[in-house]
């Protein structure tokens, strides 16, 4: 959603005319593809989720997955939240499937009618509570305060969503919009949507910086754990990940997108176009990279205090397998 409203909307609206509607067409049915992909995968990464959990207990219960088993994580908060995602990826899926690729670019430089309010805080308000119970099942439950523990865990989420999404969009969407058309051309949709993601990716990596050192802080006992303890070891890998985004962003952000900025006035094509392809595949290979440490670091027991034990199972409540 963010990235609709501050990146491909206001790009396209600058490419009027039928020259760009099959680039705007081809577009639209990518990005329904991409959301589509993403209820599925959630929906998929959900059940599995949910089956390893019934693993865990019966493995510290000692036995067989059994009924009994299964209402214990069904009757955790675990559980709980995790089974709300079924009614929100439903409600997410009802309101999208074959209206992103309608709705997503109408109105934005095609002539036709932007899609009305409702539609766009339905998505919100469903997709928030989607990461919301990530929030609440996970370690941000049990830090304290939990106030500032739980909503700086959700900002972390919706930056990193929204960050993550834009760099697969750049990367594997908006070439799709100018399949056919020669370098000059192109850089009229490359050019905006980059100088319009840089601003976006660097709010968000900011965000992301600051609400990750705040979560470090709630996790981790002491500096040793980042070397001595898995949480901390999986931390510290994230870490030098992210700065690997800084510089690859930097490059993208000081250097890439002013030249694409003055080819986009000039009306001609820059060696930039070529660069930034290069650039956004590393920072797609960094983006998997970050959100596979970060598996590993919301699986790990995290090292200040120790997360209360569910009274039903027997097991840390708030394990993520
Ligand atoms: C591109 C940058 C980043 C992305 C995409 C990202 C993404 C994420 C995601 C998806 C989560 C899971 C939150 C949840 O399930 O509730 C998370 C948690 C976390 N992140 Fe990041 N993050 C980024 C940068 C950072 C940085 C720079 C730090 C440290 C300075 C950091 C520290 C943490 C910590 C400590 C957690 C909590 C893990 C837990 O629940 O135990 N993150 N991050």
């Amino acid at each position: 959603m963010p990235l609709l409203w501050l990146v491909l909307r206001p790009t396209f609206a600058t490419l009027e005319g039928d020259a760009w509607a099959k680039g705007r067409a081809r577009v639209s049915r990518r990005l329904e593809g991409m959301v589509q992909s993403a209820l599925t995968a959630s929906a998929i990464a959900t059940i599995i989720a949910l089956v390893l959990q019934f693993g865990l207990v019966s493995e510290v219960e000692g036995g067989e997955i059994s009924p009994n088993t299964i209402f214990s994580v069904l009757e955790n908060r675990f559980g709980q939240l995790y089974l709300l995602r079924f009614p929100l990826l439903t409600g997410l899926a009802v309101l999208l499937i074959g209206r992103v690729r309608a709705w997503s670019l109408s109105g934005a430089g095609d002539g036709g009618r932007a899609p009305g309010r409702s539609w766009w805080i339905g998505w919100g308000v469903l997709g928030l509570g989607l990461l919301a119970t990530s929030t609440f099942s996970g370690h941000a439950a049990v830090a304290t305060p939990p106030v500032l523990s739980l909503s700086n865990d959700l900002l972390h989420l919706a930056c990193g969503a929204t960050w993550f999404t834009g760099i697969m969009v750049l990367a594997l969407i908006v070439p799709d919009g100018w399949r056919g058309k020669a370098p000059e051309d192109r850089v009229r949709l490359l050019g905006p949507a980059v100088v319009r993601f840089s601003s976006v990716a660097f709010v968000t990596i900011t965000i992301l910086g600051i609400t990750g050192t705040v979560n470090s802080y709630l996790h981790i006992q002491q500096l040793d754990d980042l070397v001595k303890t898995n949480y901390g070891r999986s931390l510290f890998v994230k870490i030098l990940v992210y700065l690997a985004i800084l510089a690859v962003g930097g490059v993208n952000h000081f250097f890439v997108r002013k030249k694409l900025e003055a080819a986009v006035a000039a009306g001609r094509s820059d060696p930039a176009q070529k660069l930034f392809r290069k650039t956004i595949a590393v920072e797609v290979i960094l983006a998997l990279g970050i959100i596979g440490i970060t598996g590993f670091l919301t699986g790990e027991a995290r090292t200040k205090d120790s997360a209360p034990v569910s009274p039903r199972s027997g097991v840390t409540a708030i394990q993520r397998p």
